[in-house]
């Protein structure tokens, strides 16, 4: 899937991928909301005229037959994306897969599951209810995952009705309308979240840290409402409220392994195939419009080797 060729399904080589670095047969990659925006040719995620899509792979290292991932590292944003059956990476970019997960299941997990392990890691042990904003996304589904494994109460802010049921079923004990976080509110509201994750950003960012208790901490690392944000002084000052940003692409080592780690010790397996839809390469363009739109849920995951022969 090559953007530059208006995400078009053309033959690579080895060639293709340059001389350095780590050859790695690709079986699974994702579709993330960055991915999305990058297939439909939005301005900002890929800074090359031409490029493989695809900020996750997983894959096999063709030198040591190791099943390995890769998330985000500038991997379809600077260097050849996922969204391919080869890859060559530089070595100290490979993660190894926890033994118990397939390579389907990695790639469901992908940057979106890694970045929610990595919210939860700066939550550390918040004592009472967490709040998770864009709650049925694949952030927010795998953030309410592991905060549930790992004993939390979770209230999760959704603006799909028909997906109650399966938050509740992922963990979370109380919905909210996102409806109730759209408008702006007071700067000081009820002290409600021990601590939250938030993917949304704007206005709903503004009153997720209005709403957060003495002490709590808030890890932002989405805008799916909005990238402006016009918040109070008044938490941060009278609260303590700590807002703690996440960037998951270039993230040091030791917490990526720690943010594994913790996907390792605490994913339910069975609640992620059920929330995994899995397409062909063929299915990204049509579904990342999709996603653009808010009509996906959960993980989706691109099978690459699915279909290929019918597409080309
Ligand atoms: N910082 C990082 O390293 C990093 C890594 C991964 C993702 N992200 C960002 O995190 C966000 C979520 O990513 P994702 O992969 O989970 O995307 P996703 O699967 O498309 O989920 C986004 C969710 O946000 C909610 N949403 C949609 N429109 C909204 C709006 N106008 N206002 C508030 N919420 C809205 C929806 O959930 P509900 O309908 O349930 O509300 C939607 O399912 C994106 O902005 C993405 O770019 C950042």
């Amino acid at each position: 899937m090559v953007k530059g060729s208006a995400g078009a399904l053309v033959e690579i080589d080895e060639a293709r991928l340059g001389g350095e670095g780590v050859l790695v047969d690709v079986s699974h990659s994702s579709l993330n909301y960055k991915d999305a925006l990058a297939i439909a040719g939005r301005p900002g995620v890929i800074r090359a005229d031409r490029l493989i899509a695809g900020i996750d792979l997983v894959g096999t290292r063709r030198d040591t037959g190791e099943l390995v991932t890769v998330n985000g590292r500038g991997l379809g944003e600077t260097h050849d994306g996922g969204l391919a059956e080869l890859a060559r990476v530089p070595e100290d970019w490979l993660t190894p897969v926890p033994e118990r997960f397939t390579p389907a299941q990695a790639a469901a997990i992908g940057t979106a599951g890694y970045t929610a392990a990595l919210c939860v890691l700066k939550l550390g042990d918040a004592d009472g209810p967490v709040l998770v904003t864009g709650a049925t996304g694949g952030v927010g589904s795998l953030a309410i995952m592991l905060l549930s494994s790992t004993g939390h109460e979770i209230a999760a802010v959704t603006g799909k009705p028909a997906e109650h049921d399966r938050l509740r079923e992922l963990g979370a004990s109380t919905i909210l309308d996102r409806a109730e976080f759209e408008q702006p509110g007071k700067p000081l509201q009820p002290e409600l979240w021990a601590g939250a994750v938030d993917t949304a950003g704007g206005t709903v960012l503004a009153n997720v840290l209005s709403q957060t208790r003495y002490g709590g901490t808030v890890a932002a690392c989405g805008l799916a409402a909005s990238a402006e944000v016009h918040a109070s002084m008044m938490p941060f000052i009278l609260r303590g409220v700590a807002l703690a940003g996440v960037n998951s692409v270039f993230t040091p080592r030791a917490e990526r392994d720690a943010a594994w780690e913790l996907l390792d010790r605490a994913l339910d397996t069975s609640l992620l195939d059920a929330i995994t839809t899995s397409i062909t390469l063929a299915d990204a363009v049509p579904t990342a419009q999709r996603m653009l739109a808010g009509q996906t849920t959960g993980r989706t995951i691109v099978d690459v080797h699915s279909s290929i022969a019918a597409a080309m």
